[in-house]
């Protein structure tokens, strides 16, 4: 079946890069979220997204306008799935909200809708179990920024069919993306070894080895990564860093995943990162 049609489940970080790039390649494409407010600050990435893309040369301003075009905001569900050939979630990295966006969808769509999950590491196998639809459930797992970055992960549940994992293959090729294929293990290939890392640098932090920026240096300069662990941190969100180690945590009970105090404190605090202006660094004044 060819996809043509995408709701898309979430317009924070994640969901608007995923409509933004869908709608680049000729989808029709339907964002929701719970308020218009979140939608408006969505469609603004977006917006200045393909605004950079055009002042780079990328895409011309008309390819520019005709992918704002395709996009839709709505604040309905049941709107937003309705016509869609697939359903991709991105709504914050909680199981119990995912399991009920999806049982309550899973009763609205018809049976040939794919289910895909954008989640960074929870169980696809426990998602899909809210549903009837197992075998049509799969994680696709984009990467931050959606515009920029080559990868998805394409996560097999423990009911997902071989169908459904090449149809979500030649969607991420169409979408200009390189997919990988990994079995429902907590944090997959990636957030398993990322998330390790820029825990690990938030309790050097905490233990007062270096500073933020020196820590971030040591990885940069002396690794070669294109962005320290602390940035990337911000960048992420660090609700999402939390619920991520929270997982692992509990999944594999190996101590190594414990997210330190810090982070559960900054996120308490509403420090998440670039999203809300502070996180390890400050970004007021910075858009
Ligand atoms: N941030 C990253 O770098 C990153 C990378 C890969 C995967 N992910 C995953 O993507 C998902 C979304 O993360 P994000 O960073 O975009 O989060 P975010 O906080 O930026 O955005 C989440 C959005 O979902 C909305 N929302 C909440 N409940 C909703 C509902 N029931 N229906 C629709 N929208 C709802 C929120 O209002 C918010 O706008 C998470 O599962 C996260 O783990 C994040």
């Amino acid at each position: 079946m060819a996809i043509s049609k995408v709701a898309v489940l979430g317009a924070g970080i994640m969901g608007a890069g995923i409509a933004q790039v869908a709608a680049q390649v000729g989808l029709e494409v339907k964002l929701r979220d719970v308020d218009q407010r979140f939608i408006d600050n969505g469609m603004n990435a977006i917006k200045q997204s393909l605004g950079r893309l055009v002042k780079k040369e990328r895409i011309d301003q008309a390819a520019a306008d005709a992918a704002v075009a395709r996009i839709k905001g709505v604040t309905d569900l049941t709107e937003a799935v309705t016509g869609a050939d697939i359903v991709i979630e991105a709504i914050p990295e909680n199981l119990a909200l995912k399991q009920e966006t999806f049982s309550f969808i899973d009763k609205i769509c018809p049976d040939h809708v794919l289910f895909a999950s954008n989640t960074s590491g929870l169980s696809i196998t426990l998602m899909a179990s809210a549903t009837g639809r197992g075998d049509r459930f799969v994680g696709m797992h984009f990467f931050n920024p959606v515009p920029m970055m080559q990868l998805v992960e394409i996560v097999r549940g423990f009911l997902t069919s071989e169908s459904t994992i090449e149809q979500i293959r030649s969607l991420a090729a169409k979408m200009g993306k390189t997919p990988i294929l990994v079995n429902d293990t907590p944090g997959f290939a990636t957030t398993r070894l990322i998330g390790v890392l820029e825990n690990e640098a938030v309790h050097a932090l905490a233990e007062g080895i270096a500073s933020a920026e020196d820590i971030d240096r040591a990885m940069k300069l002396g690794m070669n990564h294109p962005m320290g662990p602390l940035e990337l941190a911000d960048l992420v969100g660090l609700d999402t860093l939390l619920s991520c180690m929270e997982n692992l945590y509990r999944e594999y009970g190996d101590p190594k995943y414990r997210p330190p105090f810090l982070l559960r404190q900054m996120v308490r605090a509403g420090r998440l990162g670039r999203k809300t202006g502070r996180g390890f660094y400050d970004y007021s004044g910075k858009q």
